[in-house]
């Protein structure tokens, strides 16, 4: 397996890149891009670590290099929030890096399975279609936003709350990855019951996760380490599908025939093509299905968005 990391020198990169070279499978392939010169250090920093874990690093405009033969691609590129900021307040910078990149992707790795960090999530993962789609190679069971913050995120807080081992709380998040497009489904978590007031509080909580470390960061930048843990543990699942593992399951944002939305964050069995299987996110609570509605003009009008920087 061959991973590519896109803005491997940032502070989710590093972090991503560090967790890939501990835990890819022996013999994988760890391949990292960024424009800072310093990313063929980051190689050779990281290249001490004795791992069965091969990494190269390429530094400079073109991207090309580090993804021939790329089999999952993350890209995490782009700038982060600052205090004040809304993930939709990146659009301008992220947009048009996010399109750059998969430009080469569409070119180099069409057939690489694409997991895209870069904010704003809900409108970048549009962009990137639409890249593909005007190549030629697009294939919606290829390209997913990465929601696994979220999902670790409520995973995270629902132990804390109810004193479990976060090991035992699995839970789905649906929609997309911003604000309130962001939908724990906490009526699903098994053994636990929240009253109305928990249930209101940790969705809030859960939806504004990524402003609460914004804020404590103070203007040093939004979530890097958290969000690191996050995508290694999807381009892992992603490796697993891609090795021929049974059963592997994610929560994530992808083009899966919702009938809300062109995308939609929800759980998919992932196999040896990327989505081999949309699963149904099954019964939800009143206050859960009046979120999902609340959600989708906001969902869609990010979808748009992505749509139309690229047309
Ligand atoms: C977050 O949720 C960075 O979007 C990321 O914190």
């Amino acid at each position: 397996m061959k991973v590519a990391v896109l803005g491997a020198a940032g502070g989710i990169g590093q972090a991503l890149a560090l967790l890939l070279k501990t835990q890819l499978p022996a013999g994988s392939k760890l391949s990292l891009y960024d424009i800072a010169p310093v990313t063929p250090g980051v190689a050779v920093d990281l290249s001490h670590i004795p791992t069965d874990v091969e990494v190269k690093g390429f530094a400079g405009e073109d991207p090309t290099a580090a993804l021939v033969d790329a089999d999952v691609v993350l890209m995490s590129a782009g700038v982060a929030r600052k205090p004040g900021m809304d993930r939709s307040d990146l659009f301008n910078i992220n947009a048009g890096i996010v399109r750059n990149l998969m430009e080469k992707v569409a070119v180099t790795c069409p057939k690489a399975l694409v997991g895209i960090i870069t904010n704003p999530v809900n409108t970048t993962v549009a962009i990137a279609a639409e890249v593909l789609k005007n190549a030629g190679v697009y294939d919606k069971n290829r390209l997913f936003g990465i929601t696994t913050l979220d999902v670790i995120r409520s995973e995270t807080f629902i132990a804390e709350l109810k004193g479990l081992n976060v090991a035992d709380v699995k839970v789905n998040v649906i929609g997309g990855h911003s604000g309130v497009t962001i939908l724990p489904l906490l009526s699903q978590v098994e053994g636990v019951t929240f009253t109305d007031e928990e249930v209101a509080a940790m969705t809030t909580r859960i939806q504004n996760a990524g402003t609460e470390v914004v804020e404590a960061k103070a203007g040093g930048g939004s979530a890097t380490l958290s969000m690191g843990q996050a995508a290694c543990r999807f381009g892992l699942s992603l490796v697993r599908g891609l090795q021929g593992e049974a059963n592997v399951v994610e929560c994530a944002y992808v083009d899966g025939g919702s009938e809300h939305a062109e995308f939609f964050a929800q759980p998919v069995v992932l196999g040896k093509n990327g989505v081999e299987k949309v699963l149904p996110y099954g019964d939800i609570s009143a206050f859960e299905a009046n979120a999902r509605d609340a959600m989708l003009d906001t969902l869609k009008g990010d979808i748009k968005l992505g749509v139309e920087f690229v047309k």
